[in-house]
């Protein structure tokens, strides 16, 4: 290797490049792993050509370093001066999201059981025979045990039809007083329609204390339907079977639509149905182990898509699945 040629040949390249990139390729070539000098240094046996030829290597670096500052500056004064920003053009917008009219609603519910001092749970989705129907007492030949009505995942496991097996993990988990709100999703083999999916969120209530009495049930269900549908709510019941509570009721709520002057939404009732509730039957009581002389409860189960609905006056349960954007950004 001829140490001068070198020189001559590496500043010519270093002179020539135009740009980093080129620069960035000189520098491979000329001091690169495999190039020319590095080499030579690797064979270098005496002190004279070693430090000769180390002398050369930081000319070469200096002189490369020198360019490519250079360069870089060009190119950004270049940039700088082309890519001209117009500082009145409108930023872009920037896409905060929103919660989904559900969680909105779900929230709502748990601060107000919250508030009354109810523990809020989370339970499991998959759940067994045992649990969903046995437990609440559903008779053998109930329809919701049949594999048209219900997501089996295999004999003994499906996908859970009410919250209200919650009610049977807690009882078996502590012993009263008990006051426990759980919320989540549950699925039914049902045809999507306007107002039914298969999928779709219930919260369940369950107190379990001494001398718990209907008004107790109906003045827990004005509280949360006043905070989810405002100060004016009025809560009736109706009469109703549920196989785990004696007597059962439905509970309705004063059509927070039209406040009760008659609209299409509560068929000119003026009336909402809300879910389910009751008084839990001492037999469902005694299968968990506590004394059903001794204590008392009552259990409400209502949808939450549902009250979302009767919140924001939405007709269709539909769009609570769908996700589409321009629906979810009103919320
Ligand atoms: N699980 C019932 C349903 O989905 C609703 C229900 C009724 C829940 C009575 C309860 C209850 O806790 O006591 O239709």
């Amino acid at each position: 290797m001829d140490p001068q040629a070198l020189e001559n040949d590496a500043l010519a390249a270093v002179a020539t490049a135009a740009s980093t990139d080129e620069i960035e390729r000189v520098r491979v070539e000329y001091l690169g792993r495999k190039s020319e000098l590095k080499l030579a240094l690797r064979e270098v046996r005496d002190r004279e050509t070693g430090t000769a030829l180390n002398a050369l290597r930081e000319r070469l670096e200096g002189a490369i370093d020198g360019r490519e500052a250079e360069l870089a500056r060009a190119e950004l004064d270049r940039q700088l001066t082309e890519d001209v920003v117009d500082v009145t053009l409108p930023g872009e917008e920037f896409q905060l999201g929103t919660l989904h009219p559900t969680t909105l609603t779900r929230r709502i519910i748990e601060d107000a059981f919250l508030g009354l001092g109810y523990e809020v749970i989370d339970d499991r989705e998959v759940e067994t025979v045992h649990y969903n129907f046995d437990q609440l007492a559903f008779a053998p030949t109930h329809p919701s045990r049949s594999h048209r009505d219900t997501f089996f995942v295999d004999d003994e496991r499906l996908l859970r039809t009410e919250t209200s097996p919650s009610q049977i993990h807690v009882m078996e988990a502590k012993q009263p007083p008990i006051y426990m709100v759980s919320l989540g999703r549950v699925y039914r083999r049902d045809e999507i329609t306007a107002t039914r999916f298969p999928i779709f969120h219930q919260f369940e209530g369950l107190a379990v204390d001494r001398s718990l009495t209907l008004a107790d049930l109906k003045g827990t269900l004005l509280h949360v339907m006043r905070a989810l549908f405002g100060e004016q709510r009025q809560v009736r019941f109706r009469t109703h079977f549920f196989p785990f509570t004696e007597p059962s009721m439905e509970p309705d709520v004063s059509c927070p639509i039209c406040d009760m002057r008659g609209c299409r939404t509560c068929k000119f009732t003026g009336w909402i149905e809300l879910g389910g509730s009751g008084m839990v039957d001492p037999e469902v009581l005694t299968n968990v182990g506590i004394e059903p002389e001794e204590w008392t409860g009552f259990a409400f189960g209502c949808g939450i898509e549902r009250s979302a609905q009767l919140r924001h006056g939405i007709s269709e349960i539909r769009p609570f699945w769908e996700n589409d954007l321009r629906t979810l950004r009103q919320f």
